[in-house]
């Protein structure tokens, strides 16, 4: 790859519940992943990203961290941490892990003696006797009564209580974590929740009549994009400058892409994920909309997937459409995530109510669980290399009849030929991280992003659109014997010399 890998790069995220069980209880493991991580590299990626592993009592499945020095036993230890460190290196693949600095588990040591009624150790939450009207984001009120006539806060489950970013003791604290990780040899963090951590001094109450968007920590201002978080920022990109080679900082900044450009500079994150092609409708006005706000403000991160939203077959309404969404994230500049599992085109699950396990769930009639079903390897999830027991338990999550016919999803090698072909642009200088784009909708919903010599075009609408003129370097389906581009189709033109 020309450039540089978190800028320009392709990032697998693992989920790693779901990615490979190698002990046989049905969770994924570190060891099922380390074995696999040949599959990762052979799609061409240039890093994975690692969602929580640490300690935790996986209320949250690990979003709720109770050790953030320590790998939680259903995935392995620090040596096979180690072992997955050096096998991704190995391949030449980038380890980015997940970092939750918002909030911890009810089970940490710190908010177990807050619990207790030590004072100082409860000054390191949000602590009231009079709690405020703000909202959780998985439903219900945000404060959980302790039985003693105070309540503490919590933005997300009440196992999730938040830190208090005003305590001069909380940035220390995670100063040493981030040390710890990057001192084992890991490439970068993805910063959950970065838009969140400071509240509003004295944690006044919303307004009357401000009821925040349900699911989102942005709908209350008064939770996140405080002045004050981008300076926590400042201070860890200082530390992960100090590294050789430097670490790099990724942040879930979910804010409009204006206001989430704060977070960003050669001074504090190096990158906010870009989430406007989430929420945009199977639209090419909308996708012009979502991409042309999004590139105002690089470097990018671009996305359809993640652990928290509908897998895009089940969102757009088709296999072929989420491959055509998979080559426009492959084909515009800045970095591009890919969850695993959109390489096999998996639809959402419907996953039986009793078996659903996120905590929002309960809370909320909203559910993840249909993008979290473990991933169909031939043989099974609990049976790959580096299954230790032939013996193997149900998978966490009940997996579907048939799962692994998508084994077989043209997504594939369509996956594996847009990544070559990227990286191939990229080195020619076809295709840079820097290139200007310029969107383009046509009458019949075709979409246009064009670059210098490159376009990219995605038929949107009900019927077939025409190609722009040069030659076709790949499509995410057939083209229509008169050589248009059918519906629910992208494909990359290489178009006259620069
Ligand atoms: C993660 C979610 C998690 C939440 C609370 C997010 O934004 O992506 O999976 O539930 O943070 O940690």
């Amino acid at each position: 790859m020309a450039g540089v890998w978190w800028r320009d790069g392709v990032v697998y995220q693992v989920y790693p519940r779901s990615f490979s069980d190698a002990n046989g209880d049905g969770i994924g493991d570190l060891a099922g992943l380390t074995a696999r991580l040949g599959h990762i590299a052979g799609l061409g990626c240039d890093a994975l990203w690692l969602t929580p592993f640490q300690t935790s009592p996986q209320r949250d499945h690990g979003y709720d961290v109770s050790d953030y020095r320590g790998v939680d036993p259903i995935f392995g230890d620090l040596a096979d941490f180690d072992a997955l460190l050096a096998r991704a290196h190995e391949l030449g693949l980038r380890v980015i892990i997940d970092i939750v600095p918002n909030h911890c588990s009810s089970d940490h040591p710190i908010f177990q003696k807050a619990l207790a009624g030590d004072e100082s150790a409860r000054e390191r939450f949000h602590f009231s006797a009079t709690p405020n009207n703000w909202p959780s984001v998985f439903g219900g009120s945000a404060w959980e009564p302790v039985g003693d006539g105070t309540w503490y806060l919590h933005l997300y489950a009440p196992s999730q209580p938040d830190w208090n970013w005003r305590d001069p003791r909380t940035a220390p604290f995670f100063d040493e974590v981030i040390r710890f990780w990057f001192d084992r040899g890991v490439d970068g963090l993805r910063v959950d929740v970065a838009h969140g951590l400071y509240k509003a001094p004295g944690l006044p109450s919303l307004p009357d009549g401000v009821t925040p968007e349900p699911g989102r920590l942005r709908g209350n201002p008064l939770v996140c994009d405080q002045p004050e978080t981008p300076g926590v920022f400042r201070r860890w990109r200082e530390i992960a400058d100090g590294y050789d080679p430097p670490r790099v900082l990724i942040g879930e900044v979910n804010l409009e892409p204006g206001r989430a450009a704060r977070f960003v500079g050669p001074d504090r994150l190096h990158q906010a994920f870009a989430f406007g092609f989430l929420v945009a409708p199977w639209s090419a006005g909308a996708w012009r909309a979502a991409g042309e706000q999004v590139l105002r403000h690089p470097p990018v991160t671009w996305v359809v997937e993640n652990h928290d939203v509908v897998r895009t077959p089940t969102r757009y309404g088709s296999e072929a459409r989420a491959r055509a969404a998979l080559l426009v994230v492959l084909g515009l500049p800045g970095a591009a995530y890919v969850y695993q599992g959109q390489e096999y085109g998996l639809p959402e699950v419907d996953v039986p109510e009793e078996a659903r396990q996120d905590p929002a769930w309960e809370r909320s009639g909203m559910s993840r669980d249909g993008c979290r079903v473990p991933l169909p390897w031939s043989g099974g999830f609990s049976a790959g290399p580096g299954c230790e027991s032939a013996e193997s338990g149900p998978p966490w999550l009940p997996v579907p009849e048939g799962w692994d016919r998508y084994l077989e999803s043209p997504t594939l090698p369509l996956c594996r030929d847009a990544i070559a072909l990227r990286r191939l642009l990229q080195a020619e200088g076809v295709l840079s991280a820097d290139d200007p784009v310029v969107w383009s909708v046509d009458g019949d919903d075709r979409l246009t992003a064009r670059r210098p010599g490159f376009a990219l075009v995605v038929a949107m609408g009900a019927g077939p659109v025409a190609v722009p003129d040069g030659e076709v370097l790949i499509s995410s389906g057939p083209l229509a014997p008169d050589g248009r581009l059918p519906a629910d189709t992208a494909a990359w033109v290489r178009e006259d010399v620069r």
